[in-house]
This record gives structure tokens, C-alpha cells and sequence, in this order.
């Protein structure tokens, strides 16, 4: 029996000591193999007695059982080891960043600009665009402000090649121009309701957009953004004006805690003229007077150089800063900021 027991515990310290599943295959062989040793054994049994090969035979079988087990047991752990490598080897760090595409969106003033199209918009004006290379004439000489008006030395202008001597071109300095654009364009589609009499339908437009001024510090950039509004029909008063940039204002800045001054200024092409100041009434910027947009009555000379005869249309044009309006809304005080395309500033109004 000591000897069983002896080959039990060889069996399974060779088994231990193997150390991948080819050497486990060859210890296997030593032992359990045609001619390994439990094989041995049991030829042997064939001179023993009936009686002896019973009690024999059923100590080897048992040494058999044992020695297979170790064997399946050695076989499960070396399968196991071999996984846990595998696995190790292949391992992914999954607290690695994934290289997603990063997804883009608009600019702050960009989201300004849909804002104030989508509440002009809901108020029925129409939206315009126009060049942003201007000819003199459009700029300012149709805005009544001639060529000696002392209003042309206020826009520090970038001039451009093209144009004559006389009509230089110039880099928009103001949206404004859009104000003769798109009234000339209004009037030849109406010009005959104009002429028979019946009369033209409103122009009730506005006209975002980029404009350029020799000007940079932390509120000026040399391109910078305006959005006009016009508004001319036969009964437009300054009352209009009035409600109109009131309900901008309060939907705009999702307050009705806004109140609005019309404070009295001067604009070659508006008489009356007035500066729009909003004042907030709590928050941080609640107390101060915050200009916001330019405004009047346009300027009979002006409604006569969009075809009109300014003894029948009248109405009120205004001129505001879409970049004010970024800052203000999200509490910016640097303007530049907005133009330094650094995605960790622009990424935050997403
Ligand atoms: N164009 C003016 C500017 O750039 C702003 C302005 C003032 C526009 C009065 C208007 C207006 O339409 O009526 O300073």
C-alpha cells in the first residue's frame, strides 16, 4: 500500500512540476502511459489470486482514481494560467480617453445672431444680407452724410482698391447701408402698387452682419458685428420703435425685468435721433445704464434716396451690437475673447 500512496504523491509532484501542457502530458505518460508505472502495476496482478486481485485491484484502481484527479486538477490550473497570460496580454486600459470625434457648434455671436433673427423674425420682419465691400454711396453718402459732413470723420474707415476717386470702396463701417439696399429692392417689386396709388407693403426687414472699423481695445475689434433694423410704412411712429425694441429687449435677455431709455443722440440719417440704453433691475448687472443700440426716425433725404416720397413713408431704423448683446447675455467683458478662436472660451456656450 506504502508503495501506491509513494507513486500517488510522485505522480503529483511531477504534475506540480510541470510547467506547460506538453511537460503535464509527458508526466502523464510516466505514470498512467502503456508502460508507466500504474500500467506496470496492474500486469503484475495477473499471477495474484482471485482473492488478492479483488483487494488489490481495488487499491490500484483508487491510486488510479487519485492520481487522475491530480492530473485533471493540474491540467484545469495550467488552462487557467494560460487564460490569465492570454487576458494580461491583451489587455485593454480602459481609462484611456476614446478618440471620439469631438463635436463642433456654434459661435457665441453666431447663436446672438439666430436669436435675434428668430425673435425679429416671430414680430414679422424679414432677414437680409448684403455686401460687405460697400461702395461710398451706400455707406454714407445715401445715409444723407455727405462727403464734407463732419459724421464721416466718426468711422475710422478701411478703404479698399476698386471703386473711383469720387466713390471709393470702402469695408462697411456700419450695417446701415442694408437700409437703402433693401428698400431699393422693395420699392422696384412694388413699384407699381407704389405708382397707381394702392401703395407699397411695409418694409419691415433686418440686417445682421460683419462691419469694420480701424479700432481695437477690449470693447472695439476691427470686424465686428451689427444687425440693422428698418422698419417704413405710411403710419410707423417712434411709438412703434418703442414697443418693438421693448419686446426684442425682454425676449432676448428672458427678463421682463428690463426697462429701456431713449436717451437723445445724433445719426446723420435718423432726425429725431436716440441712443436705446436697457437698465436691469436685479442681477449682476442690475443699476447701470448699458447702451445697446442706435435709433430714429429715419431722415426724410434718406427715405427720398429709397425711392420713396418721404411726404407719405415714414419710419424708424435702428442699429444694434450683436457682440454687445454675447457679452452681456452671458457676462463676457473682453470682446476680444470672441475672436481669439480659443475652443476652451468658445466650447462653453455649447
Ligand atoms: N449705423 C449706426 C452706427 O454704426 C447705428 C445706427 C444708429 C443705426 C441709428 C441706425 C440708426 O439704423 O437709426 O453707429
Amino acid at each position: 500500500m506504502n508503495e501506491l500512496n509513494d507513486i500517488v504523491a510522485s505522480a503529483a509532484q511531477s504534475f506540480a512540476q510541470a510547467a506547460t501542457p506538453a511537460e503535464l502530458e509527458n508526466a502523464k505518460a510516466q505514470f498512467l502511459g502503456k508502460s508507466g508505472r500504474m500500467t506496470e502495476l496492474m500486469k503484475g496482478m495477473a499471477a495474484l489470486s482471485v482473492e488478492d486481485k479483488k483487494t488489490r485491484g481495488a487499491a490500484i484502481n483508487q491510486a488510479k482514481q487519485a492520481i487522475e484527479a491530480a492530473l485533471a486538477a493540474r491540467r484545469q490550473a495550467l488552462a487557467n494560467a494560460e487564460l490569465q497570460a492570454q487576458l494580461q496580454a491583451e489587455a485593454l486600459d480602459v481609462s484611456l480617453p476614446g478618440r471620439q470625434r469631438s463635436q463642433g457648434g456654434l459661435h457665441p455671436v453666431s447663436l446672438t445672431l439666430e436669436r435675434i433673427e428668430a425673435i425679429f423674425g416671430s414680430m414679422g420682419f424679414e432677414v437680409a444680407q448684403g455686401p460687405e465691400i460697400e461702395t461710398d454711396w451706400f455707406n454714407f453718402t445715401a445715409l444723407n452724410t455727405p462727403e464734407d459732413h463732419p459724421a464721416r470723420s466718426m468711422h475710422d474707415t478701411f478703404y479698399v482698391e476698386g471703386g473711383s476717386a469720387q466713390a471709393p470702396n470702402l469695408l462697411r463701417t456700419h450695417t446701415s447701408p442694408m437700409q437703402i439696399r433693401h428698400a431699393v429692392q422693395h420699392v422696384k417689386k412694388h413699384l407699381a402698387a407704389i405708382d397707381d396709388g394702392a401703395g407699397m407693403p411695409e418694409i419691415r426687414v433686418i440686417a445682421p452682419g460683419r462691419t469694420y472699423r480701424v479700432d481695437s481695445d477690449a470693447t472695439h475689434s476691427p470686424m465686428f458685428h451689427q444687425c440693422e433694423g428698418l422698419w417704413i410704412g405710411e403710419n410707423v411712429s417712434f411709438k412703434d420703435l418703442k414697443v418693438i425694441f421693448t419686446a426684442f429687449c425682454r425676449t432676448f435677455f428672458e427678463s421682463d425685468d428690463l426697462v429701456l431709455r431713449f436717451r437723445p443722440s445724433f445719426f446723420p440719417f435718423t432726425e429725431p435721433s436716440a441712443e436705446i440704453d436697457i437698465q436691469f433691475v436685479s442681477g449682476p448687472l442690475a443699476g447701470r445704464w448699458l447702451e445697446v443700440a442706435g435709433s430714429g426716425q429715419v431722415h426724410p433725404n434718406v427715405v427720398r434716396n429709397m425711392g420713396l416720397d418721404p411726404e407719405r413713408y415714414i419710419g424708424f431704423a435702428f442699429g444694434m451690437g450683436p457682440d454687445r448683446l454675447t457679452m452681456l447675455r452671458y457676462g463676457v467683458n473682453d470682446l476680444r475673447l470672441f475672436f481669439d478662436g480659443d475652443i476652451r472660451f468658445l466650447s462653453q456656450f455649447q
